[in-house]
């Protein structure tokens, strides 16, 4: 079933259901806490607060989102991807647990042929937090999921927040079982690529106050209204549903996958028929051509240009690591004119903005690579050379001052020089280029 059928089936599903559709936002969003949108609740926050009265009680979309916290993961594993599309199904204050439940089992398991995902029922898990008896009671008799496949969690992966202080509460999370060529048996607490997350339904009922990591802060209060949140993974939906083993697999993705395979002669999965490590560099880098391209395609859709700090730069970064990606699987001449129209074509039928803004977005993207490559044509043979001394003189690591000269002169972020170091196996003082980036700081103040 193609991406773009799966969107439709969802928002069908869940209008039939009285929700109504709310189109997507903007990757950008004006949240103080966030670079991107990065979950389908981000526009609804206020309403789950109770700081605003929604125009309705039910809402279903389907929600761009931008993770790059693990940007240096894509390509490595079969499910962290930068650009994603977050399904979701919303009450604000209206059903709760029971309804959630039930609606997501129906969809999932009615029949392709009933409007359905049709998901085989035998292998599907559910997760509750570990004091949600009430979950646990509803997954019962909601559904078919027996017992023995209902399973119990910790706040780190049952309990929801958005990293800061705000909604928050106990989730259940939905897993399908890939089977025994994916790993051991034993559940989502065992192997999580085996058993895959592919749904998250939030029971949204208290306010967080400030704190560390998944599961290290206080619940301060309770929402207005008990609510419910939920986010389905498309992409990862797509990758079950089209029998394919990972994100950059799918209708919407591959195909740019396979254009840069042709481009620089590779064969995608040669090494790897099924390499469950996902290790073979040139898969990896693959993969992160087909991720970033999508991602960048979608951002200068969204209006964000390249720039040296806060969204500029994460696209800046993603641009350029797919044009070096390029170049490191041995294609050395601008690539993007080739690749994105590719991702635009199997994005448009989602998105009609990318085709009609096509020429604006295309420049955008054109004239960054073309600037890219000017950097790194005179940055490569410095940072080559300095590779080079610090290996005849037995060292390990690059001088923070060459670091650092590589930024003043030519441009490379530090991110750059780590990568490009680290490829030919040496380290950068990176302590050391902080502080005579800060020297220059305050010399010019
Ligand atoms: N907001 C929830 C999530 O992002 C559904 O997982």
């Amino acid at each position: 079933m193609e991406t773009a059928e799966i969107r439709r089936r969802w928002l069908a599903f869940f209008e039939s259901k009285g929700h109504a559709i709310v189109p997507s936002s903007s990757l950008v969003y004006d949240d103080p806490n966030l670079l991107f949108v990065n979950a389908g609740m981000v526009p609804f926050k206020p309403y789950f607060l109770g700081q605003e009265t929604p125009p309705w009680r039910r809402a279903t979309s389907v929600q761009k989102c931008v993770r790059t916290g693990d940007i240096e993961e894509v390509g490595k594993t079969s499910r962290h991807g930068t650009f994603f599309q977050m399904n979701g199904n919303f009450s604000f204050g209206d059903y709760f647990k029971a309804e959630a439940i039930a609606f997501a089992w129906e969809l999932l398991t009615t029949s392709q042929a009933e409007g359905g995902y049709g998901l085989d029922k035998e292998r599907l898990w559910a997760t509750v937090y570990e004091d949600d008896d009430e979950a646990a009671g509803l997954w019962l008799t909601h559904s078919e999921v027996p017992i023995e496949r209902i399973v119990r969690r910790g706040m780190a992966d049952n309990f929801w927040s958005m990293g800061v202080p705000g909604p928050c509460g106990p989730c259940s999370e939905i897993f399908y079982d890939r089977g025994p060529d994916y790993g051991q048996e034993g559940g989502p607490a065992v192997d999580e690529d085996r058993y895959k997350e592919i749904w998250n339904l939030v029971f949204m009922q208290n306010i967080r106050g400030e704190g560390s990591g998944k599961d290290d802060y206080p619940i301060v209060g309770d929402l207005p209204a008990k609510s419910v949140d939920t986010g389905l993974g498309l992409e990862r939906l797509a990758a079950v549903l089209q029998g394919v083993d990972n994100l950059y697999e799918i209708d919407e993705v591959y195909p740019v996958l396979v254009k840069a395979a042709a481009l620089t002669g590779k064969t995608y999965g040669a090494k790897s028929a099924h390499d469950a490590a996902h290790s073979d560099p040139d898969d990896v880098r693959l993969r992160v051509v087909a991720d970033h391209v999508r991602s960048s395609l979608m951002l200068i859709g969204d209006g964000v240009t390249p720039g040296n700090e806060g969204r500029g730069y994460v696209l800046r970064r993603m641009l350029r690591r797919a044009v070096r990606s390029m170049r490191l699987l041995g294609f050395d001449e601008p690539c993007l004119q080739h690749l994105l129209p590719v991702s635009m074509e199997r994005m448009k039928a989602s998105y009609p903005q990318l085709e009609t803004g096509f020429s604006r977005i295309s420049q955008i993207a054109y004239a960054e690579e073309e600037a890219f490559r000017r950097t790194l044509a005179a940055g490569t043979t410095m940072l080559d050379t300095a590779v080079a001394r610090a290996r005849s003189a037995g060292q390990s690591m690059l001088g923070g001052d060459e670091a650092f000269a590589l930024h003043d002169t030519f441009g490379f972020p530090i991110d750059l020089t780590l990568e490009m170091a680290q490829e030919q196996g040496i380290e950068v003082d990176q302590d050391g280029f902080r502080r005579l980036m800060k020297e220059q700081r305050d010399r010019a103040k």
